[in-house]
């Protein structure tokens, strides 16, 4: 990372704490690793961005309905899945500084340093190397790997490494009062196999006809060896997903569908298209028949920040196994090849998911500025968040000229009105100029003030804030210029 880059990126960090977007969890203990509090500004937009993602689903597509299924689900689930016998890291260990590694992780890092360093040969070779280990599960190659390209431990500095072990992502819990093994539990580390589960209890009492989605955003956990830059690596996160069910041998067709769909998703809100690309997996997934990542240019490089997976029939043919229960749908369009209806089949699934927390990052840094707004006769600037008026946290903010005169009774009799229909915000401390700077710091679109040509003829002056222009409207038109703006 450039020093530039990470200045950056430690500033939108800073910016979000002072801010009320992100606390680090537990502060006053001192936090607890790579769990995080959204503030009363982050709550705003992490919600908001929660319903841009529904409306684009769930209302925008009439095959597409949505639910809120449990986090604890019955453990053979997680059995069913894959996520109790793969759902792994390789981890390592320092023996002196007593830090647990992804052994991967060292190993990435390696290859990049390597390809800093124009060891290009070097790079390719390792990352051959290691591709080939992590596909044989070879554990002590990925040891020998490490000792042998001399990586050391970046805390103790040494390379008194252990042995590399399986290290499994589920965080495991007892239900009820007696802890034996049958009660161990595991907080779900996807939302999807809620959905999964719950198929064709959605596909019968909505009467849903193929192809058809089940969209649902929640909570997962993951007990990540390492978690890292800010909130791109957390053990508590939250997932938006979505899975399409398709008739067999259409997969391919809904795939495409989807990953285009999915990046103008991205793309709507405004975001320079250069900083996004797709990522193909060339190395699949058992369960995968197709696998692309829309990755996004952070200021540490691209990374993943939603998957669009072709996940065949994988797991309702595993939950069709390990229930004993049946996962068919019967499809009564007729096959125009056969003459006849489809009939019973384990449908295929297209799925799509996006880290919630990761989408939150992105806005932030796309959105954070710090402009220079000096003049030949003075020198000034400001930090503003230029996010999509749809997703600011405050839509407007509503400032009294004084404290006196009766101008505060109609700032406030305005906000009124408006906060009916949007999240406004009331301030009379201070100058109006370090007013405007704190809206700016935290996105607000408009900045409203109420003077005492208000209380003659009613109007007020609107200030917006990616332009910093002024003009004066009459108070009765400020529902509809806000609303136009940040309606979706
Ligand atoms: N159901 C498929 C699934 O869970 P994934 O690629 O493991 O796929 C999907 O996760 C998305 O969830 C990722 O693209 C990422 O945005 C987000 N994600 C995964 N692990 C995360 C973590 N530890 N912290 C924050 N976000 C995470």
């Amino acid at each position: 990372m450039s020093k530039s880059t990470d200045e950056l990126f430690k500033n939108v960090i800073s910016h979000a704490k002072e801010y009320g977007f992100v606390f680090p969890s537990s502060e006053i203990y001192d936090g607890l690793s790579a769990v995080y509090d959204y503030g009363q500004n982050g709550a705003e937009l992490k919600n908001n961005i929660k319903t841009y993602w529904w409306k684009a689903m769930v209302q925008m597509n009439e095959n597409i309905v949505g639910i809120d299924s449990a986090i604890f689900m019955h453990p053979k689930i997680w059995k069913a899945s894959g996520h109790v016998d793969g759902f792994s890291d390789p981890m390592i260990d320092n023996k002196d500084s007593k830090k647990r590694y992804r052994a991967d992780q060292l190993l990435e890092d390696k290859i990049a340093k390597y390809d800093s360093e124009g060891k290009t040969d070097k790079a390719e070779q390792l990352q051959h190397d290691m591709d080939e280990a992590l596909k044989a599960e070879d554990l002590p190659r990925l040891r020998d790997l490490i000792i042998e390209h001399e990586i050391a431990c970046p805390v103790s500095g040494t390379r008194n490494w252990t042995e590399v072990r399986q290290f499994n992502l589920m965080f495991s819990t007892q239900m009820g009062a007696v802890a034996d093994d049958a009660d161990t539990i595991y907080l779900r580390p996807e939302t999807a196999q809620g959905i999964f589960v719950n198929y064709l209890n959605v596909q019968k009492s909505g009467r849903m006809k193929i192809p058809f989605g089940i969209a649902q955003i929640g909570k997962a956990f993951r007990n990540e060896v390492i978690a890292r830059q800010f909130i791109i690596r957390m053990r508590e996160f939250e997932q938006m997903e979505m899975q399409f069910f398709v008739r067999p041998g259409t997969q391919k067709e809904w795939f495409d569908k989807w990953k285009e769909a999915r990046l103008k998703w991205h793309l709507a809100l405004g975001t320079n298209e250069a900083k996004y690309r797709y990522h193909e997996h060339t190395k699949l997934a058992h369960y995968a028949d197709a696998a692309y990542d829309i990755e996004f240019e952070f200021p540490f490089g691209f990374k993943e920040v939603e998957g669009i997976h072709s996940r065949t029939n994988f797991d309702l043919s595993q939950h069709e196994k390990f229930s004993g229960k049946k996962m068919q749908y019967f499809d009564p369009e007729v096959d125009p090849e056969t003459g006849k209806p489809y009939g019973n089949y384990v449908p295929y699934v297209i799925e799509t998911s996006i880290g919630l927390d990761r989408m939150f990052l992105l806005t932030m840094i796309n959105a954070y500025e710090e402009e220079d707004l000096s003049t030949d006769e003075k020198q000034d600037s400001r930090t503003v968040l230029r996010l999509h008026p749809c997703l600011a946290p405050v839509k407007a903010a509503i400032f009294p000229l004084t404290k006196k005169d009766g101008l505060p009774e109609k700032a406030r009799e305005i906000m009124d009105k408006l906060k009916i229909d949007f999240n406004i915000q009331y301030e009379e401390k201070d100058a109006i100029g370090k007013r405007y700077r704190r809206q700016d710091a935290i996105g607000t679109p408009f900045c409203i003030t109420v003077d005492h040509q208000t209380l003659e003829d009613n109007t007020v002056t609107i200030r917006h804030r990616d332009s910093m222009a002024q003009e004066r409207v009459a108070a009765d038109q400020l529902d509809k210029i806000i609303g136009d703006l940040v309606s979706w």
